[in-house]
């Protein structure tokens, strides 16, 4: 088959399909599409069918693309850009910071930031080393990675939960030097847990709940799960295998060593290990999860590039929004500091709301009242670049996070470049007051308390064999000044948000914010993608 035949081929399924999505709603559509062998699978029908505009649809319709500016060059804007271009639209993206991607931000050595402080950093990360300051892992059921394939990405597996991390709660009784590995808290909970469950169920505690079938298989699970003796042995919960060896099984004769020292049911909970076991459970965050080799700005760079980099005006700042009957039209200033101006047909606002609110415009008091209904909530990290990769060798840890009731929050090994020679560690990635604390620091006083601090769960060659770091408060950065957001009543749908997600007029939002995915790239790629059906749709319309 020619690639003219693929591309005949490809529209002719798109119009029926369109137009069967058009007559018969989305169900029929996906029956459809199943009748023709395009059956999506049950993970991508789970996401929100998206048809990207095409030249076709304007076919014999007397209408045509429209000019459509874009503010904002991260995830949101980039794919509003990239689909809307898919049938010419003509599209500009202006972007106030020096390169694309916004919150998606991979530090490499010569990265420069200088933050709202004034605080300059210039990376002196070596060669192949990275920090993705921003997103860092992508679950396999987002449609992040349909654009990594669609692009041409290549991808990594992510270690978003490693049994050999270190659980590390000083809170609850942890020594300097003596963190637990993530297994051995999970055999404890789990063995007590077990332990406590089984008895209930087998003193009768749970009959009203349990038939005596349900109970012997709840019996026979737990025994399992928590690695407890049996019912001769009252379902205790003595350690085992499980909680890991302080000398690993080897030749005959050299069955192992169990690790001592098992802690009591009470020991265990009061230490709160547990409460980072849901975590690698979550909807988001389980495991396989994965990564852009070569950074996560990967995705930005090849955005900006399937777009046309002349379409990005880039350090080139919003300033005045003005809608009128037949169009829109945006005042800037350019790299220069020149005031500058753009008109479009259409306007795309895929920048952060609370900035967006201090632009003057004209779009109406509801608009503002909802743009500043989201506030911006912070999250910190710093990447921590050291000559060896001692936590391999010496830890045995290979990628995955440590969990600790520090301010560090966690710490994150990297997922790639194992036994290499050098690496870069996430030395803190936390979120809230303590985000705030440290970005409040200078950058040189968040590596010393990074260092100070981790030193207590790893030892010494935390400090000995640093590099060099590089942190990155997302409160403090400009043009960006947040992590990610709170919503009113902790949704998009939230009534006074209505003038953002259903926009009446020439200018549409796009936003991770304006998804139930707020935080995620997936997120602003769904909330774009809306904004483009809905564009496309009255442009087809006017
Ligand atoms: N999506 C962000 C993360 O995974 C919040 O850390």
């Amino acid at each position: 088959m020619t690639q003219n035949q693929q591309v005949r081929t490809g529209r002719s399924r798109r119009d029926f399909l369109r137009a069967v999505g058009v007559t018969g709603g989305a169900g029929t559509m996906f029956a459809a599409m199943g009748a023709l062998g395009l059956a999506p699978t049950e993970a991508s029908a789970a996401t929100p069918a998206f048809l990207p505009p095409s030249p076709s649809d304007f076919s014999l319709t007397g209408r045509r693309a429209a000019s459509v500016v874009i503010l904002g060059g991260g995830v949101a804007g980039l794919v509003a850009a990239y689909e809307l271009g898919k049938a010419g639209y003509r599209c500009t993206i202006l972007e106030p910071r020096g390169r694309t991607g916004g919150r998606n931000l991979t530090v490499r050595g010569g990265t420069a930031e200088t933050d709202l402080s004034g605080n300059k950093q210039v990376a002196r990360f070596s060669d192949g080393q990275y920090l993705n300051a921003g997103p860092a892992r992508l679950a396999q059921w987002m449609v992040t990675l349909d654009y990594c394939r669609e692009l041409g990405v290549p991808i990594e597996v992510f270690t978003n939960s490693n049994a050999d991390a270190y659980i590390y709660n000083e809170k609850g009784g942890m020594r300097p030097g003596r963190p637990v590995r993530y297994r051995t808290a999970k055999a404890d909970v789990y063995g007590y847990v077990g332990e406590l469950l089984a008895k209930a169920a087998d003193g009768g505690a749970l009959d009203a709940a349990l038939t005596a079938d349900d109970r012997a298989r709840l019996l026979s699970f737990l025994e399992g799960w928590g690695e407890i003796g049996g019912k001769a042995d009252g379902f205790a919960y003595t350690g085992g295998a499980n909680r890991g060896f302080s000398e690993y099984p080897g030749g005959a004769g050299r069955p192992g060593v169990l690790l001592g020292d098992v802690p009591t049911a009470s020991e265990v909970f009061s230490s709160a290990v547990g409460r980072y076991f849901a975590f690698e459970f979550e909807f988001d965050q389980a495991m396989l999860m994965f990564q852009p080799v070569g950074g996560m700005d990967q995705i930005p760079k090849a955005l900006t590039r399937a777009i046309g980099p002349h379409k990005v005006k880039l350090g080139c700042a919003a300033a005045r929004l003005t809608q009128r009957a037949d169009g829109v039209t945006v005042v800037y200033s350019d790299a220069h500091g020149r005031e500058r101006s753009i008109d479009a047909d259409y306007c795309v606002a895929a920048m952060p709301p609370h900035l967006l609110a201090k632009i003057p415009h004209n779009l109406g008091g509801d608009v503002q009242t909802a743009l500043e209904a989201v506030r911006p909530s912070s999250a910190s990290k710093i990447g921590l670049e050291y000559r060896t990769r001692w936590w391999e060798t010496d830890h045995r840890i290979y990628g995955g996070i440590t969990e600790t009731d520090l301010d560090l929050a966690h710490v994150w090994h990297p997922s790639h470049g194992f036994h290499e020679r050098r690496g870069v560690l996430v030395g803190y990635y936390n979120t809230g007051a303590n985000a705030d604390a440290y970005g409040k620091m200078t950058p040189r006083q968040r590596e010393a308390r990074a260092v100070m601090l981790g030193e207590r769960i790893y030892g010494a060659k935390y400090r000995t064999e640093l590099a060099s770091s590089f942190s990155v408060s997302w409160r403090y950065v400009p043009h960006l000044e947040g992590a990610w957001h709170s919503l009113p009543g902790g949704t998009p749908d939230a009534p006074v948000l209505k003038p953002l997600t259903a926009p009446t007029g020439r200018v549409l939002f796009a936003g991770d914010w304006l998804s139930y995915m707020d935080a995620w790239q997936h997120g602003a790629i769904l909330s774009a993608r809306q904004a483009v059906t809905a564009l496309h749709k009255r442009v087809m319309a006017a």
